[in-house]
């Protein structure tokens, strides 16, 4: 337990989408310690409720919706039963987000499936999470949102395979950024504030799939360079690449999300942050 006060976030409520596992889990659990109400809202409505009621179990006040991002009418209901549970939405972490599409462990190259996913998803997921939470926010004068982009979305890293798997995902998340920057504007006069916040690598799900992919690629496939498996390759790469010395935990993307959302950051917007150990600096 770090030692905030639990008055950061008092008496806010947090929807928080992709939060059964991973970073977003990692983010409504310190937004929940915090002192926020917090929703998690996920594909599986039972993974979601399965996801709030660990924190449930600690004295946190938290649901679980079955939520999908790319499609509308799903995250209005979403945030309907968000204001009929707790009585207004304060924040919003947009945090959903996938890779590539099915298979891709195996696959080199990118593919048509790859680029429609990304933009589904990591685009237009966060573009309609905000649509449906917005109107809402307006009329009550305040609101803040935090958009989970990449620090890939910023600087990629080819593999110089002529089509990099990771291409329509870092694409997805220079959108991200983008997209960040230009609703900051659109809502300054709302006193809603927008920022983004880029992680570097962490061991997640996803990662486990790019490693994997890493792993699968590798022309001696039994190279075992870490004698870790998969997981020691993710974590000497972190040691050999990142500044800090290790990939963040979903506890370190929280903690951002957390100061951008409370009454400190009152005068940040527009802003894409790093987080990930100083891997890349921009
Ligand atoms: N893991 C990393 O190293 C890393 C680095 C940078 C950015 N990110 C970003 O952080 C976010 C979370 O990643 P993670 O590593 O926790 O991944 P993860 O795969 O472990 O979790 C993603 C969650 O999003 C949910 N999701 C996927 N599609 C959805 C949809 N259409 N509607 C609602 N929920 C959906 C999944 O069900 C899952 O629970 C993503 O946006 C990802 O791009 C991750």
């Amino acid at each position: 337990m770090v030692g905030h006060s639990t008055a950061q976030l008092e008496g806010k409520v947090a929807l928080v989408t992709g939060a059964a596992r991973g970073i977003g889990f990692g983010i409504a659990t310190v937004l929940a310690e915090r002192g926020s109400e917090v929703a998690i809202c996920d594909l599986s409505g039972e993974a979601s409720s399965a996801a709030a009621d660990g924190l449930l179990s600690d004295g946190h006040s938290v649901i679980g919706i079955a939520t999908n991002v790319t499609v509308p009418e799903s995250l209005n209901a979403a945030v309907s039963r968000v204001i009929e549970a707790f009585g207004r939405v304060d924040i919003l972490v947009a945090n959903a987000g996938v890779w590539a599409s099915a298979g891709y462990e195996e696959r080199p190259h990118y593919n048509d499936a790859d680029w429609e996913i990304t933009h589904s998803v990591n685009v237009r997921g966060v573009v309609n999470s905000a649509e449906a939470v917005v109107p809402h926010m307006q009329e009550r004068g305040s609101g803040r949102i935090v958009n989970i982009a990449s620090h890939g979305g910023r600087k990629p890293r080819g593999m110089a395979t002529g089509r990099t798997l990771g291409f329509p995902y870092s694409v997805s998340k220079a959108g991200v950024i983008q997209w960040t920057h230009g609703l900051a504007i659109e809502l300054a006069p709302f006193n809603i504030t927008v920022n983004a916040v880029c992680p570097g690598e962490l061991w997640t799900h996803m990662i486990r799939g790019i490693y994997t992919n890493r792993r699968n690629l590798t022309i001696d496939h039994s190279r075992d360079l870490s004698g870790g498996g998969i997981s020691g390759d993710f974590a000497l790469a972190m040691q050999n690449t990142v500044p800090l010395g290790r990939g963040q935990t979903p506890r370190d993307i929280g903690n951002a999300v957390a100061f951008l959302a409370s009454d400190d950051a009152a005068e940040i917007t527009g802003q894409a942050l790093n987080v990930n150990g100083g891997a890349r600096m921009n």
